[in-house]
């Protein structure tokens, strides 16, 4: 019965979407929830600008009661994500929240620093692997530059890599591993490139994500946490110079060479609108831009706003709960899907889209400076 109504919901969402409808019966096939405010890496890693400031008063967990309001949403959707400015797997029950998850059909996926993967954990996920997948932060190919980013230690995290995939291949002999490695491009790692891309194929991931460093809207911001002299303003690269790179790695076919017993790696390029997360919610035969706002809402109780993608840092409404399903077809959300429908990247989205590929585009084609991605 639940997958019946699964199927409906999932045409509905078809329906409204062809019809490019601004007000939507159907809910959000993505889900992405923040589960924790906590981390386990202190001081913080470099880049992790909110963690960084003097100001930043670091959130707990988000609540049992918090997470109920929400539970419909999330347990509607396809696909759940978490999107913690935290580490998920230092929430005590964040593998028994996965498992609520899956057993409402959802599948699952999330992002973690890596370091407290350790054996028991890797064999929960891997043993799960059909309905899961998760993505590392690696940002580096050697233990200098991961110290210089982390102060951690590389060792400990490319150990629990291995272990992960060596449990995955004991659990799924001759399935793809559900793992990402991402390494967000920096002037400070941009030399590593290549390595990580090498290093990954190794190790056995799926698929490397490629980042660019996030206009979180701050200048100037500096940090000195682990003897490294870390400049935000320095450490991003122009747009043209991401492009360059993403030239150059596609044009070595040999970092995607075939690996016994696996597929190629896939290489992913978080700048690039045709290959980012805006490319993974296009429909067949829908000309819009980005569809983000049909599928998609990343709802984050624990710093305040709900977000109509994963670009946009700036929320269309803060979440009570109560007003979730308000926020979806609030004139925001209608906003930017009657915008969209016409071709148009939003205006909303011009002003507060800063790590948006499609803005990001846009304001190189139209010649405005964009140092800052
Ligand atoms: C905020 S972290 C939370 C999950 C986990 N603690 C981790 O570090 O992977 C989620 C992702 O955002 C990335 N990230 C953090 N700060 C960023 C920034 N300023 N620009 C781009 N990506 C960033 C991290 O590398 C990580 O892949
Ligand atoms: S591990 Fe993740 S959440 Fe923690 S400081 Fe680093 S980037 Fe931020
Ligand atoms: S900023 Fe706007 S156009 Fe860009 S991904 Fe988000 S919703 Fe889509």
């Amino acid at each position: 019965m639940r997958d019946v109504w699964r199927a409906a919901r999932r045409l509905l969402r078809r329906f409204e979407i062809r019809r490019r409808r601004v007000r939507l019966l159907s809910r959000p096939a993505v889900v992405n929830i923040e589960l924790t405010g906590r981390c386990n890496v202190k001081p913080a890693c470099t880049f992790c600008v909110g963690k960084n400031l003097p100001t930043y008063h670091e959130p707990g967990h988000l609540s049992e009661e918090q997470l109920a309001s929400f539970w419909p949403w999330l347990s509607g959707a396809e696909r759940v994500n978490d999107c913690s400015y935290g580490e998920p797997l230092a929430r005590p029950d964040f593998l028994p929240i996965l498992d609520r998850l899956r057993a409402a059909g959802v599948f699952v996926g999330f992002t973690s620093n890596g370091l407290l993967l350790n054996e028991q954990k890797a064999r929960f996920l891997v043993e799960r692997g059909e309905t899961l997948d998760l993505c590392i932060s690696l940002n580096a190919a050697t233990r200098e530059t991961y110290w210089a980013h982390h102060g951690q230690d590389w060792e400990k995290l490319l150990a629990n890599v291995r272990g992960l995939v060596a449990a995955h291949d004991r659990a799924r002999p001759g399935q793809p591993v559900p793992l990402m490695l991402s390494f967000i491009v920096m002037q400070s790692n941009r030399h590593e490139v290549v390595p990580f891309l090498r290093l990954a194929s190794d190790l056995g991931a799926r698929v490397a994500l490629l980042r660019h460093l996030f206009d979180i809207g701050i200048r100037g911001f500096t940090a000195n946490n682990f003897g490294h002299h870390f400049d935000y303003d320095a450490e991003t690269l122009p747009f043209a110079e991401y492009q360059a790179i993403e030239a150059e790695v596609r044009a070595m076919p040999e970092l995607r060479a075939p690996r016994a017993g696996r597929e190629p790696l896939a290489i992913a390029f978080a700048w690039n609108g045709r290959d980012s997360f805006i490319a993974e919610q296009a429909e067949p035969g829908v000309d819009v831009p980005c569809l983000f706002p049909w599928k998609f809402l990343s709802i984050r109780p624990l710093h305040g706003f709900v977000a109509p993608c994963v670009y946009l840092k700036r929320g269309v409404a803060t979440p009570q709960e109560t007003t979730v399903a308000q926020i979806w077809n609030g004139q925001v959300m209608t906003g930017l899907r009657r915008e969209l429908k016409h071709g148009r990247v939003p205006a909303f989205c011009m002003e507060h889209g800063n790590c948006c590929p499609l803005v990001l585009e846009q304001r190189a084609a139209a010649g405005a400076p964009v140092a800052v991605p």
